[in-house]
């Protein structure tokens, strides 16, 4: 059943001032999009936001849905600087929906809920969802051989709901090579198990037969070194803020998530993770 709603606190309900401390100013919990390596985190989270609205044609008039949509740095994003009138973000967290609408962002609803049983009460036009996927499919249910159905009917699903013409600009975490080293092997596992439970990233090639027969995929960019280099900037930011974190929430909290972006880091530069971006038209 992927990441449950309890599973998906673990992974994002310690408490957003914690979060605040090592992210963007945006709180945007996934890979930035460098133009080069010396661009700011900011700077670089705003690329991949401009890329993915692309990818999903946004427009002002157009009503979109931001699929995982964390603490509403896309939903923001979409309102503030695409014109968007009516964008709606859905995440599994409830204090990530309550931080969104608390910051009452003209022409933005988030809606806490599991977009797996959410029922729409109106169709979109454009979709956007970023390092969600890898929410949908626990390691049980993938080596029982069911990754590429669970992943199609999220497809199924973003059809089910969309207008004719619709787009998705959909951003995968991606696992590739498969570690052989023990150390590395007792990390992955370890941050699979205590940081996101539940959850297991797709392969890309599970991606690409899944859309089918609900998307056409018009574009894929793999940006690997983009989520190593935005790990190691959440991991120096993080380790600035060693001090202020020991004291506020303890210091195994600090060396677990230490831990976790070490192996973060570690992961892809070795190929064992990878990043896409997918630009995907509905099949009409
Ligand atoms: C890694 S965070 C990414 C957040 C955001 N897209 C970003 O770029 O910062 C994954 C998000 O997916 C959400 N999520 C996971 N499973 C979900 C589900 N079944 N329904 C709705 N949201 C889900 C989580 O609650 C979280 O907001």
């Amino acid at each position: 059943m992927g990441s449950t709603k309890a599973d998906v606190e673990v992974s994002y309900d310690i408490s957003n001032e914690f979060f605040r401390l090592w992210l963007d100013e945006r709180m945007n919990y996934t890979s930035a999009v460098y133009e080069n390596w010396d661009q700011s985190l900011e700077a670089a989270q705003l690329n991949k936001l401009r890329i993915l609205s692309d990818f999903a044609k946004v427009t002002p008039e157009k009503r979109v849905l931001d699929i995982g949509c964390g603490w509403g740095a896309c939903v923001e994003y979409l309102a503030t600087t695409r014109g968007v009138k009516d964008a709606v973000g859905i995440t599994l967290s409830s204090a990530m929906a309550e931080e969104v609408n608390a910051r009452k962002i003209p022409g933005v609803n988030c809606i806490a809920g599991d977009f797996r049983s959410w029922k729409f009460d109106q169709k979109f036009d454009a979709i956007m969802s970023i390092c969600m996927m890898d929410h949908l499919c626990s390691p049980e249910e993938a080596r029982a051989g069911k990754a590429v159905d669970i992943y199609r009917d999220f497809f199924k699903k973003c059809h089910e709901i969309t207008n004719p013409g619709a787009q998705i600009g959909l951003q995968t975490i991606l696992r590739n090579r498969t570690p052989r080293r023990g150390k590395d092997l007792e990390d992955i596992f370890w941050v699979t198990k205590e940081i996101f439970p539940g959850g297991l990233n797709p392969r890309m090639e599970e991606i690409i037969i899944a859309v089918n027969p609900y998307f056409e995929v018009m574009q894929v960019h793999s940006r690997r070194e983009h989520y190593q280099k935005t790990t190691g900037e959440w991991l120096r930011r993080l380790n600035l803020n060693e001090k202020t974190i020991c004291a506020k929430w303890g210091e195994k909290l600090f060396l677990d998530y230490r831990r976790y972006l070490e192996t973060c880091v570690m992961a892809f530069d070795k190929h064992y993770s990878s990043l896409a971006q997918y630009e995907l038209r509905r099949v009409d």
